[in-house]
């Protein structure tokens, strides 16, 4: 396929592309350094994943992130990038339960970040939610799947939606999710023929994350795709660099240079 090119991504330049069948590349960065690099490889779709808490802060979950946190992070993405559309996480304990709050939470998403959109997790019980907010002129990104804000209900990070209860709850969700006008919603690690079907159903384009081929497009966490975190081995990831190697050898050349007197060489120094 010949993609047409985009100098600006907008929400409505995914639904064209879901339109065109133009797959969508989506991945974390919460960092100023690495969101220029992203932008500049044409990445169609920056989230500021609460997954920061776990490969920016160290934390086990994604819980204990906050919001302003978060807005930290989105601050230093916005300024490195110029092409793409920044998407938000709504941290946990931001927007639960209490549409007014999802609101606040939002707007100062927008207004002390400059991102373009937020994304949240959940189905009918954000839709009041993720109306108030939409109603606000915030653009929403849905995620549905295994959520995970939800860890201790679900109690394992497996592939979720194998049961009927399940896969119905799901694909109510979701036209809830479109009917409230999200412009985009992310599935998380379903299987790959319930997310094909899903994908279909609807009008509004379906990034997947292990929810197979048959989506709308792609997500991946930064960290994991360029081999950042080794331990991390889940059957979705694909790894397209080996960063931690690449770091360590760079990191043991640097200090063994040190070590033996051989950085800097007089062509480092000044006069
Ligand atoms: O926080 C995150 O990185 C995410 C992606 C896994 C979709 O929500």
């Amino acid at each position: 396929m010949n993609p047409k090119k985009y100098t600006k991504i907008t929400t409505h330049s995914l639904q064209e592309m879901k339109k065109n069948g133009e797959k969508i590349a989506m991945l974390t960065a919460y960092d100023y350094s690495f969101a220029k690099l992203l932008d500049t490889a044409n990445i169609d779709i920056i989230l500021v994943g609460d997954s920061a808490s776990n490969v920016m802060a160290g934390h086990e979950t994604t819980l204990p992130i906050t919001l302003d946190e978060m807005i930290y992070h989105a601050k230093s993405v916005i300024k490195g990038i110029n092409r793409c559309l920044v998407v938000v996480d709504l941290p946990f304990g931001s927007y639960q339960g209490n549409s007014k709050k999802a609101l606040e939470s939002s707007i100062r998403i927008m207004k002390e970040s400059g991102a373009h959109a937020v994304k949240l997790e959940g189905g009918a019980e954000v839709e009041d939610s993720i109306k108030r907010i939409i109603d606000s002129g915030v653009p929403v990104m849905g995620h549905l799947g295994l959520t995970p804000q939800s860890i201790y209900k679900f109690g394992t990070y497996t592939v979720r939606a194998k049961q009927n209860e399940e896969v119905e709850k799901l694909k109510s969700d979701i036209i809830k999710l479109e009917k409230a006008g999200c412009f985009a919603v992310v599935l998380e690690k379903i299987p790959a023929k319930l997310a094909a079907e899903i994908t279909k159903s609807v009008n509004i384009p379906i990034i997947g994350i292990g929810a197979g081929s048959q989506v709308d497009g792609q997500v991946l966490v930064m960290h994991d795709m360029l081999g950042m975190n080794m331990t991390f081995n889940p059957r979705f990831l694909r790894r397209y660099s080996n960063l931690s190697d690449i770091v360590n050898k760079a990191v043991s050349n640097y200090i063994s240079d040190v070590k033996n007197n051989l950085f800097p060489n007089s062509e480092e120094e000044y006069d």
